[in-house]
């Protein structure tokens, strides 16, 4: 088991954020085989799914650790409690962390994600709940506000979390209202720095080696988390971009490791991660042809053939 301090001495290398669709198991395969060694997480999951036994998103292989596994979802009394319970006997994270920061549609509709930030007693509960079941590392995600109206409201609601002895808090810095586009307002990464006693990471926006170079020179936060950024560049974390041959090498063992976990028949979940690490790239919107057209592993390796022709 990892300590809070062991986890603090990981945030040197940026953390992965939990991105839903995209940190499956090969996604995280691929990481590690990559040497990425710091603390990431598998897609979001929900308590009730948990409770009524679905398990396939944290399902982890020999060097996965160190993961977290974040909770997403509304107060319901006992319900966070219970899935931990049985999450404990399934999954070994390092780290638990509540989403209070997704803005999408069917996630505020538990209750949960940035609803949270105005149900402020439902987020309080949940994370008293979680407390009484979890003494480990503990985290949240969130975002700077509905709108940049909200920002002290926001700064101060997260002080009142502290008292839940949190190991960091991740804070998206755009508003709800912004959603995933502009560029995030890292200006205020100060602002909520100087009001709280936990270390604060650092997120969106940071797609490249010159993002993350920019940020520790003139900010120096006390951890970032790439999310986007990490699909483009799977090497970001090391601050190096891959050559063209490099991607088509880590798209094959994605692909590869993908048939392999879920089966060839769910092959056709991998292009949306292609189109992200081909983006840009020479010839992307013919592999993307390809790749949409392929119907089985054979097809999908066979993709990449015409680069090297
Ligand atoms: C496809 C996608 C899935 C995401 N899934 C989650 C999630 O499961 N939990 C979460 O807290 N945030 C999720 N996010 C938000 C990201 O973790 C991150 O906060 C956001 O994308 C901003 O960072 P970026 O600009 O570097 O991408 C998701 C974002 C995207 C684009």
């Amino acid at each position: 088991m990892f300590s809070q301090d062991q986890i603090l001495e990981k945030l040197t290398e940026p953390i992965i954020a939990p991105l839903s669709g995209y940190t499956s198991l090969p996604f995280r395969e691929l990481l590690r085989q990559n040497g990425f060694t710091g603390l990431y997480f598998p897609e979001m999951i929900n308590p009730f799914e948990i409770a009524r036994g679905k398990f396939d998103k944290t399902f982890s292989f020999e060097n996965d650790q160190p993961y977290g596994i974040q909770l997403f979802g509304g107060f319901q009394k006992g319900i966070f409690q219970e899935a931990i319970h049985i999450l404990l006997k399934k999954a070994d994270p390092v780290l638990l962390d509540l989403n209070m920061g997704c803005p999408v549609k069917k996630i505020l509709k538990t209750g949960g994600g940035v609803r949270l930030l105005e149900r402020k007693d439902d987020a309080k509960a949940i994370l008293e709940d979680i407390r009484k079941v979890w003494k480990g590392p503990l985290s949240i995600k969130t975002r700077i506000g509905f709108t940049l109206n909200d920002i002290e409201e926001t700064v101060s609601f997260l002080k009142e979390l502290q008292v839940f002895n949190l190991t960091f808090i991740t804070v998206h810095f755009r508003t709800v209202a912004e959603g995933f586009s502009p560029p995030p307002h890292w200006e205020l990464y100060q602002q909520f720095k100087d009001q709280l006693n936990v270390p604060l990471i650092l997120n969106g926006g940071i797609y490249s080696v010159s993002h993350i170079r920019e940020i520790k020179e003139n900010i120096s936060p006390d951890g970032i988390m790439l999310a986007r950024g990490i699909l483009m560049n799977p090497l970001l974390f090391k601050e190096r971009t891959p050559s063209l041959n490099e991607k088509i090498d880590m798209a094959k063992f994605f692909i590869k490791k993908y048939s392999e976990i879920y089966g060839e028949k769910r092959l056709h979940e991998i292009r949306k991660f292609m189109v992200f690490l081909f983006k840009g790239e020479i010839y992307s919107k013919a592999l993307k042809e390809k790749l949409f057209s392929s119907t089985n592993l054979e097809e999908y390796l066979e993709s990449f053939t015409f680069y090297r022709m």
